[in-house]
Order: C-alpha cells, then structure tokens, then sequence
C-alpha cells in the first residue's frame, strides 16, 4: 500500500480520539503555548489570510483564528476527511482536502501566511523541493511559512512528569 494510504488510514482510524489525545487535560496548557509560539512566529496580523496546511481536526486552527483576530477564516487543508470532517464546524476555518504537495502546486491560492503543524515527518523527503517550492510561490511577497516539528531524536517523557 503506498505510504500516503496508509498515514490516512491511520488517521480515519484515530480522527474521532485526536481532540480528545492533543486538547484535553494537561495538553491544554501545551497548546496555549504553542499558540503564542506561532503567534510570535508568524506575527499574524488581522488582514492576513492564513492556511493551515496540515490542520487535522481544525481545533487549533479555530483557537488560531480567534487569537490572532483575523478578518477572514483560515483555509485548513488536510489529506484525510476524517481529520477534516469536525474542522468544517468551527469557527474561522474553511477547508479543503488534499495532500499537501499537490495543494502546494495550485496557482489559484495566494495568501500570506502558511503554517505546517505536526505535517512534515508525514511528507517523503524527495517531494520536499516539490512541496516548499510551491509554497514559496503562493505565499504574496513578505508571506512567511512555519514548520513546526518535534526533534528527530526525542527524549521521553516529553514533559517532566509532576
Ligand atoms: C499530527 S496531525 C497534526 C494536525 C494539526 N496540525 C494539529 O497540530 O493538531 C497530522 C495531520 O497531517 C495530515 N496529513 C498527513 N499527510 C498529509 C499530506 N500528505 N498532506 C496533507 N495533510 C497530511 C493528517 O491527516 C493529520 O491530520
């Protein structure tokens, strides 16, 4: 089975525990402060029109949205309409499924911000010139794109367990 199929079979499989896994509990706090991290990265501003590529469930997208005070909803792309499916219910978030390399080489999207959360490990390395290349080019002029990814090499527990 190609690798793409099976990443989205993974996440057909686990798209209804993902809030439940990632924006519960002590994960809470974690998302609070990832949020003021893309923040800081991104520096939004309000007239920015942002994709979220990547976006899953949509539910940090929507925080996102509501953080940053944009004027227009973010355009969170996914691969898997599963993940996608409770992100069409939230506010400030419009979709659109499809994997990220070809959403990358579509010459109707412009916009000034792109954010790839938890994404990259996902794509295989040979599309990567494929993939930022064409960000490059649908991101207006001073756009910025941040990926964010854990180390390659992690040590675990992520968190100093109290
Ligand atoms: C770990 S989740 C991160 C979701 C979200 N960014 C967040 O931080 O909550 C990874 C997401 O990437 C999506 N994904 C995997 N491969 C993809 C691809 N080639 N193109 C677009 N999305 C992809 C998955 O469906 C999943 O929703």
């Amino acid at each position: 089975m190609p690798q793409q199929q099976v990443t989205d079979s993974h996440y057909a499989t686990i798209a209804n525990h993902y809030n439940h896994a990632f924006f519960h509990g002590d994960s809470i706090h974690y998302q609070k402060w990832m949020l003021k991290k893309v923040l800081h990265h991104l520096q939004l501003t309000p007239s920015d029109q942002v994709v979220d590529l990547g976006c899953g469930t949509g539910t940090f997208t929507s925080a996102l949205y509501d953080e940053a005070n944009l004027n227009q909803d973010i355009l969170g792309v996914d691969s898997s309409p599963a993940m996608l499916k409770p992100a069409n219910t939230l506010k400030g978030v419009m979709t659109h499924c499809a994997d990220a390399v070809s959403f990358a080489q579509l010459n109707e999207y412009q916009y000034d911000k792109v954010l790839m959360m938890g994404v990259i490990h996902h794509i295989e390395p040979d599309n990567l010139p494929t993939l930022y290349s064409g960000l490059y080019r649908q991101l207006r002029k001073g756009g910025k794109l941040l990926t964010v990814t854990r180390p390659a090499v992690v040590h675990y527990p992520f968190f100093k367990l109290l």
